[in-house]
Parts: C-alpha cells; sequence; structure tokens
C-alpha cells in the first residue's frame, strides 16, 4: 500500500511538473474570448493535431512562451486546436485557412494581425518583443535613422513639433493598427531623414517606400483615412516579380486584390527590356482606377507561373490578363506598341479569352479517351454520348491507382459506341468550372447523353462504376433523328 501511495505521489509530483511546464495557454472556444479580452497582447496559434508544420512548431512555441513568459510584464503565447468541432466556427471567424495560422490579438481582441515572424523559439521571441514594444520609436539621430529606417521596405516617420495632441495620438493608432506590416517612427528633427524636404516641422506623415515615387507626405489625421492612403501608397504601380524576396510581400498582395490582373513576362537580362518597362508603366498609368492590377515578371524566376498559365518560353515578351471569374486572355510576342491597345481592347472587352490545353491526341484509340481543353466541347458536349471523365493530375497517387480500374471500366464498355470512358488532365488543360466543380483529384464527372451532368461519388471500383453508367446512360441522341421524325 505504502509502495503504491508514493508511486501516486510521484506521478502526481511528474504531473505537476509537467503541467507547469506548459507555458503555452490552451483555449477553446468557451474561453478564448473572455481570455483574450484581459490581454493587452497575445499571439494564438490555431493548430491540427495531424499537420506536420505545426508538430514542428509546437516545441519552439513553447520555447518561446518561456522566454516571453520572463518579460515585465509578461506576454502570453497562446494555441487553440481549430481541428476540434468546438473551435471550427472560431478559427473560422479569424478567417483560419491553414495550419498552422498565428494570429496576434492587441487591445483585448479589438485589433487582430497576421503574425508574419520566424517560426523557431528565438526567432519567435524577438519577433513578439518587437510587437510588444511601443509601436513607433522615436528617431533623435543618425544612428537612429539607420536602425530604424530600412529604405528597402516601407517605414512611415511622424514628424512633429512635439509629441502630444490628437494628431500624434492619431498617427500612434494608425502605428498600432498597421504595425504587423509597415514599421514606424517619429521624430521632431525632419533634417535627419533620408530624401525629401527637410525643414519640415509637422504634423506630418512621410512615408518611404522602395518603388515609384519613393516618398509621399500626408497632412491627414483621420486614422480611416489615413489608413486608405497609406494602402493605395504601398501598392506599386506594377509589382515587380523576380527573384528578389523583398518583392515577395507586394506580389502576395496582388494576387489578393479584387481587380483584374495584368502580368508581363519577359527576359529581364535581354536589351529591350528597358522599352517594355517603360511602356508598360505608362499603360499601368493611363489605366490606374479602372479595375485592372499591373505586374511584370522575369522569365527566369517564373517557372511555376508558366506552368500554371500553359506558356512557353518561346511567348516571351507575353502579356497575359486574368479575370476574377477565371477568363484569361492572351497576348504572345508582343512588342511594346501592342501594349496600350491591348490594355484598351480588354477594358473594351473586345478580346478573345485564351484557353490553357495540351494538343489534341493525333491518335486517341486507347480505352481510355484523352481529353483536353481544346477538344472538351466536341468529346463531351457535343458527342451526344455518355461520357465518364476523369479529373487527374500526373503526380496523384489516387489516380495512379485509378488508372487500371478505369481501363477495366472503358474494356467493359468497348461494345458499347453510346459510352465513353475519357480522361483529363486538369492541371494542363483549363475547363469550365460551373458543370465541373473539381476541388480534389480524381474526380469523376458524367455526363449522361441527354447532357445531364453528375458527379459520381461511389466507390472507384469496377463494378460499382459499371453498374452506375448502365442505371445512369441515355440512349445516344441519333445525328438526325429529328429530321427523321418530322
Ligand atoms: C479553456 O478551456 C479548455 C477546455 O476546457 C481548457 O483545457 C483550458 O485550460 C482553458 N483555458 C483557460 C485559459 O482557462
Ligand atoms: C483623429 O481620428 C479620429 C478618428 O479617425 C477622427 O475623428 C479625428 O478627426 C482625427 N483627428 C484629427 C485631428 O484629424
Ligand atoms: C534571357 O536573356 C539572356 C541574355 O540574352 C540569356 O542568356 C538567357 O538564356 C535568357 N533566358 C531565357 C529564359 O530565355
Amino acid at each position: 500500500m505504502a509502495c503504491s501511495c508514493m508511486l501516486v505521489g510521484l506521478l502526481m509530483i511528474w504531473l505537476y511538473r509537467v503541467a507547469s511546464e506548459e507555458y503555452v495557454v490552451t483555449l477553446d472556444a468557451s474561453n478564448f474570448t473572455e481570455f483574450v479580452f484581459k490581454q493587452n497582447f497575445i499571439a494564438v496559434e490555431f493548430y491540427a493535431p495531424w499537420c506536420g508544420h505545426c508538430k514542428k512548431l509546437a516545441p519552439e512555441w513553447e520555447k518561446a512562451a518561456k522566454a516571453l513568459s520572463e518579460n515585465e510584464p509578461p506576454v502570453i503565447l497562446a494555441k487553440v486546436d481549430a481541428n476540434e468541432d468546438h473551435n471550427k466556427k472560431l478559427a473560422s471567424s479569424f478567417d483560419v485557412k491553414g495550419f498552422p495560422t498565428i494570429k496576434m490579438f492587441r487591445f483585448g481582441g479589438s485589433i487582430v494581425q497576421d503574425y508574419k515572424g520566424p517560426r523557431e523559439a528565438q526567432g519567435i521571441v524577438d519577433y513578439v518583443n518587437k510587437q510588444t514594444a511601443p509601436a513607433s520609436a522615436e528617431i533623435r539621430s543618425p544612428e537612429d535613422v539607420a536602425a530604424l529606417i530600412n529604405l528597402k521596405k516601407i517605414t512611415i516617420v511622424g514628424v512633429f513639433p512635439d509629441f502630444s495632441g490628437e494628431k500624434f495620438e492619431n498617427f500612434t493608432t494608425l502605428a498600432e493598427r498597421l504595425r504587423a506590416d509597415i514599421d514606424f517612427a517619429h521624430t521632431t528633427n525632419a533634417k535627419l531623414l533620408p530624401h525629401g524636404d527637410s525643414s519640415l516641422s509637422g504634423p506630418i506623415i512621410r512615408l518611404f517606400k522602395p518603388f515609384d515615387e519613393l516618398l509621399v507626405d500626408f497632412e491627414e489625421f483621420n486614422v480611416d483615412v489615413l489608413e486608405k492612403l497609406v494602402e493605395a501608397s504601398s501598392t506599386p504601380l506594377v509589382t515587380l516579380f523576380n527573384k528578389d524576396p523583398d518583392n515577395h510581400p507586394y506580389v502576395i498582395k496582388y494576387f489578393n486584390s479584387p481587380n483584374a490582373k495584368a502580368m508581363m513576362f519577359l527576359n529581364f537580362s535581354s536589351d529591350n527590356s528597358d522599352a517594355f518597362t517603360s511602356k508598360y508603366r505608362d499603360v499601368a498609368e493611363q489605366f490606374k482606377g479602372q479595375g485592372v492590377s499591373f505586374l511584370i515578371g522575369d522569365v527566369e524566376a517564373s517557372q511555376g507561373a508558366f506552368q500554371y498559365f500553359g506558356l512557353q518560353e518561346e511567348q516571351v515578351p507575353l502579356v497575359i490578363i486574368q479575370t476574377n471569374d477565371g477568363q484569361k486572355y492572351l497576348k504572345a510576342n508582343v512588342v511594346p506598341d501592342h501594349i496600350p491597345s491591348l490594355l484598351k481592347d480588354f477594358v473594351d472587352g473586345k478580346l478573345q479569352p485564351y484557353k490553357k490545353s495540351e494538343a489534341i491526341p493525333k491518335v486517341n484509340n486507347k480505352p481510355v479517351k484523352v481529353v483536353v481543353a481544346d477538344n472538351l466541347e466536341d468529346m463531351v458536349f457535343n458527342s451526344g454520348k455518355n461520357v465518364l471523365l476523369e479529373f487527374y493530375a500526373p503526380w496523384c497517387g489516387h489516380c495512379k491507382k485509378l488508372a487500371p480500374i478505369l481501363d477495366e471500366v472503358a474494356v467493359a464498355f468497348q461494345g458499347d459506341v453510346d459510352v465513353v470512358i475519357a480522361k483529363i488532365d486538369a492541371t494542363a488543360n483549363d475547363y469550365p468550372h460551373g458543370p465541373f466543380d473539381v476541388k480534389g483529384y480524381p474526380t469523376l464527372f458524367f455526363k449522361s447523353a441527354s447532357g445531364k451532368i453528375s458527379q459520381y461519388e461511389g466507390d472507384r471500383t469496377k463494378e460499382d462504376m459499371v453498374n452506375f453508367i448502365q442505371k445512369n446512360k441515355d440512349k445516344a441522341a441519333q445525328q438526325d433523328s429529328g429530321k427523321d421524325e418530322l
């Protein structure tokens, strides 16, 4: 007995130690709001137990939480299991789409920002310390300028005769709202600042940026208006896409914009790239405010984009425009003088859409037929046949497993001229997303001869697929049956 009591005692101590060594606070839907409301600052990791990157982050997050708990006042790191059903609504209310997602909550949760720092302990500590320091630091010396203003990034400096009053308070509020993305500083001495008129005494807000006019001054102090002005000024007229990581935040912003996207790809090392760039900037200036955002990309850094759009290097210099409904327009081998009329035709709705497609196969005599974007109309919609169409990706394991089964299904129907079994490489061909809502690979759709489209959701066995087709197929429409009946 005594022995087992001692064991229990030891176990309790051990459990207590484990519990007391957890510095990361666990939150869930039941106590999240209440707990966050009491914090001036808290960073929360939304994770899923099965996610590999979360498992890698966990010990770093814990180590950082321990270090930050020694701050004066202590800073808390927390976590929410966003995979738990009862936490899913909470996670989606903060727009958590992948794992891990880390959010920073300020002033009781009244400001919510994305954590954009590193994922290892010391990096987390440094980033959080910066995020919990005053939002704007004072510039008093050239050394401060060197430490606080990085001209390769956006920095906002408030110039004030003194640091009090409503304008200064509003500047500080702006800094709190935007600090996760932009560095802020303030000074009474504009002479210390890089370029621009240095005789200012303020109040004035000066934004430094590494593109376009390099510097913008605001004399507006309404926080909401200022936020919009800053947003507009921190988006480049033409976003640059090359291998320089300093440009990547602008590229992300570009792709998140609700505008139509005009992208020009060319070889930045070629002789005439300057002529293209300057013409393209002129066009961007001319079409400003008309719902189009502009990007110029170096072909050397754009392999991913080329694959995505189905483009070839021989086509550069090229302009591709994508609208939000997925429609694309392409002009390959452009010359600078084409660009203004190309944009005008786009805005006027005069361009023909571009479809990404593999070449139509010359022979298509295997049991499973090959569909590409350019023959999809003929082989699926206008064939008058019953078509089972597999959307696959070349890299997808489940698709490879399905391939021999699909072959057997096709062989089973070889005697039936009304039935076609086909496949389309969904990564290399555009297809209409309305009828075909493909969310993963493989996805199978069945189009009956009369045109009814439904997703096949049965088991991926020969028996089930054959039965499904037998049950759902229509008799194929005879080419001229309408005439005969007249
Ligand atoms: C919140 O609730 C969860 C589940 O009941 C619990 O594990 C966690 O310790 C609570 N957190 C706080 C800070 O009370
Ligand atoms: C400060 O900001 C508030 C809220 O945005 C605004 O109502 C007020 O007019 C601003 N003050 C000045 C001096 O612009
Ligand atoms: C870009 O141009 C340079 C210089 O003419 C050339 O060496 C390079 O191969 C070109 N790159 C591509 C992808 O065409």
